[in-house]
């Protein structure tokens, strides 16, 4: 018997089997990082090695470099995620690796990596979309979340409003014209002279500014959930250049809170919008958030403002679980292998891979 003939069969196995733990790999940008997942809910370990030192000097992440430190790093966190599980390779029921969206050269170390792992250990293997993986990051922290639910998704690359209508299912309400809100964030840190990665940087020094300092104009579009940030970050652009040409000194915590609170405002708003339909329809909604993005605290502070008095239940994956990591992946992957979507091996990197 093939490989894949192996892996499918073992698959229907696993569906009746009480426990099934899944190792996962992600390296779709510039984390390498690895988990071991039981029955998509439960983490038995999470490594994540973040590159952040090696770009830092760049303003940014170097995709060959990227590629490179995931090379090197792969098989130690690996292990690492194996150990502190408790298992060996062997004990595992199956692998999982992220597919896409992200840096080609990035995503198809891990790919490869897993591969390999795959075959030699003769274990079913599934490939997972990262978006995906963020969304499922809730399942590990919400043990009773369930689909249907509305999530927010918003990473460096995504600004979407989705309905999971099921697990692996998606229905496209809104998503971003223009950057995502994550982009946006790093954009509007460079220009204040922070450096990589600037959300979680602006995130921090916006707590102590006022975000009422200055204002800034509210983005326009025509989809009523649908997303636009490149205009702020223009208008934010003009305002900071405005002052370091009159030979101002930067109110940075100001200028980060200002620019929090209109990136903040613009996703709750369209979020509660769209709750509010749902509500006005007879519908009982549940609303989760998704995404590196999601670790923002005001935007956590206003989802749950909203949320309360809405009354509607919010659900928000724990702040380490919202970046990039493997047991979101491992908890995606849980869900697509109940499916029986296995993934063969000829897999390949999808760096522009859609959730819908
Ligand atoms: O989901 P993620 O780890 O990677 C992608 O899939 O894109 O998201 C990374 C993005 C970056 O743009 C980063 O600046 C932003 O999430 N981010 C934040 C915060 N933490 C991470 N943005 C605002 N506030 C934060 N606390
Ligand atoms: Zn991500």
């Amino acid at each position: 018997m093939g490989y894949e003939e192996a892996a499918l069969r073992r698959v229907r196995e696993l569906k009746n089997q009480e426990k099934v733990r899944i190792l996962a790999l992600e390296t779709s940008c510039d984390e390498t990082a690895a988990a071991v997942v039981e029955n998509g809910r439960t983490i038995l370990s999470n490594v994540v090695f973040s590159q952040i030192d090696l770009h830092e000097l760049y303003g940014g992440v170097v995709p060959e470099i990227a590629s490179r430190a995931h090379m090197e790093a792969c098989d130690r966190v690996v292990d690492q995620a194996l150990r502190e599980a408790g298992m060996t390779l062997e004990e595992t029921d199956a692998l999982a690796v992220t597919r896409g969206p992200g840096l080609v050269g990035a995503l198809l170390t891990g790919v490869n990596c897993m591969k390999g792992l795959a075959f030699a250990a003769e274990k079913p293997l599934i490939g997972v979309n990262h978006i995906e993986g963020h969304v499922s990051a809730n399942f590990l922290t919400s043990p009773e979340l369930e689909p249907p639910f509305l999530c927010l998704v918003v990473s460096g690359g995504h600004s979407h409003l989705v309905e999971v209508t099921g697990y692996g299912e998606y229905r496209l309400l809104g998503q971003t014209r223009d950057d995502a809100a994550g982009e946006a964030f790093d954009k509007a840190a460079r220009v204040l002279g922070l450096p990589y990665p600037g959300g979680p940087r602006i995130d921090k020094l916006a707590e102590e500014g006022n975000p009422e300092a200055f204002t800034l104009p509210r983005p326009k579009t025509e989809g009523p959930y649908d997303y636009s940030f490149s205009g702020l970050k223009t208008a934010f652009l003009n305002l900071v250049h405005g002052m370091e040409q009159r030979g101002e000194e930067l109110p940075k915590a100001d200028l980060a809170a200002v620019f929090r609170r209109a990136v903040c405002e613009e996703l709750t708003g369209k979020a509660e919008r769209l709750l509010r339909d749902r509500l006005d329809r007879g519908e009982r909604p549940a609303m989760a958030l998704a995404g590196g993005v999601s670790a923002n605290r005001e935007l956590r502070r206003r989802a749950q403002e909203m949320c309360g008095r809405l009354g509607v239940p919010l659900y928000m994956p724990r702040l380490e679980l919202c970046t990039d990591n493997g047991a979101m992946i491992g908890a995606a992957a849980y869900y697509r292998l109940l499916r029986e979507e296995i993934a063969g091996l000829r897999l390949n990197a999808e760096p522009a891979l859609r959730l819908i």
